[in-house]
């Protein structure tokens, strides 16, 4: 179990998404959720998605070699890091860590990420577009960050996300325990005191480009958005767009965006998404009665690591987004419906509640036929 000693009201006011801030002992005796062996591990494995990162003695160059990895011993005791992303796809264990930050929509939640950083070891400093809080685990890193602004690309390097130094307006040693925030668009370095692990909290919003990107989606794959622009008056040069018709025709889009029959189906499919792998279970086939059974024994019924289950507030149809898929249920199911997009892990009584009625049934045998649920043992 952890425990968030931060004034959540407080930090949503003040903090999240406006400026960044060091929470000393955020996390009173922290204690790390997989060790640095197990993380090494993880990191062989070819659907994880893993990275070294290797800073040269100077300190001024950073390279990135991606995984799977099969042997450390070639990187030595110093100057280079390993990072880990969405641990918890791959490591259930690491689940209570992130519930400590629900008080978060579950649809910003990007992945817990894991990094084991030798001392000297650091990603160079850079600008990323997500929230983050990054939490000490075991050992002592030194994070500096600087202001918003504009921060030019190492070497003039147009793809590389690496920045040159900026001026810090934080620079703290953290400790285990210790929680940096970070939001978007500050830039940031760690530097790796002694040998260290840390996790990355990240929360990211889609951007236009996206939103865009899956409207047009949306809007093709269901034969919808034929609309065309229509005009009552026209202008008097044939090669001039009067500024009325530019309006006009981007009046289409903004009605899109007052259509929730459109945007809904389309922003509950995007946002329940995850951008990486899910370590998806093979799926269990169980009768209604062999469920009943299964919970009546006392299992209880887990949501596979990274899964997102979501409602929409005055959404059009009674249905739940899960993975970018929509599955409906009947208007009175309504609060089991809510049970699944706020519990990882539903109990049996809780569970055996739920099957009381045949549509939440048959959707939970769906669920786990998919994979996307699994029975465990309640410890
Ligand atoms: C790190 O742990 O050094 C990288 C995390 C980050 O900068 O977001
Ligand atoms: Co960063």
């Amino acid at each position: 179990m952890y425990q968030l000693s931060i004034n959540q009201t407080a930090f949503l006011q003040n903090t999240w998404q406006k400026k960044p801030q060091v929470f000393r002992q955020a996390f009173k005796h922290f204690a790390d959720p997989i060790s640095a062996d197990e993380l090494a591990g993880l990191a062989c494995e070819e659907e994880v998605a893993s990275r070294i990162v290797l800073t040269t003695e100077q300190g001024n160059n950073w390279q990135v070699l991606n995984g799977p990895f099969t042997d450390y011993g070639q990187y030595g005791e110093q100057n280079w890091q390993l990072l880990v992303q969405a641990l918890n796809h791959w490591y259930p264990d690491c689940q209570p860590l992130i519930e400590a930050f629900r008080f978060l929509p579950d649809w910003r939640f990007d992945d817990l990420m894991a990094s084991f950083a030798t001392p000297g070891g650091g990603v160079g400093p850079h600008i990323d577009q997500y929230d983050v809080f990054i939490i000490q685990g075991e050992g002592r890193r030194r994070w500096t960050v600087g202001d918003t602004g504009c921060h030019q690309q190492r070497g003039g390097a147009t793809t590389s996300p690496l920045i040159e130094n900026f001026t810090p307006i934080i620079d703290e040693i953290l400790e285990p325990g210790d929680m940096l925030y970070i939001p978007p668009g500050f830039p940031h370095q760690g530097f790796t005191l002694t040998q260290a692990m840390s996790y990355s909290i990240g929360f990211r919003a889609p951007s236009q480009q996206e939103l865009l990107s899956s409207m047009a989606d949306y809007l093709i794959d269901h034969n919808q958005g034929q609309q065309r622009f229509t005009s009552t008056a026209e202008p008097q040069q044939p090669g001039m767009v009067p500024a009325a018709q530019q309006q006009g025709l981007l009046a289409l889009l903004s009605e899109l965006a007052n259509a929730p029959q459109l945007y809904q189906p389309m922003l509950g499919k995007l946002l329940s998404q995850n951008r990486f792998e899910l370590d998806l279970c093979e799926g269990e086939t169980l009768s209604a009665k062999e469920l009943q059974q299964a919970l009546q024994e006392g299992a209880i019924i887990s949501r596979i690591g990274g899964l997102k289950v979501l409602l929409l507030e005055n959404d059009s149809e009674s249905r739940l987004f899960i993975n970018g898929e929509s599955f409906a249920f009947a208007t009175a199911d309504l609060p089991h419906a809510q049970t699944l997009t706020n519990l990882t892990s539903i109990h049996s009584d809780t569970a055996l509640g739920m099957l009381q009625s045949e549509g939440m049934c048959c959707l939970l045998r769906q669920l786990l036929a998919q994979g996307y649920y699994y029975l465990a043992d309640d410890e």
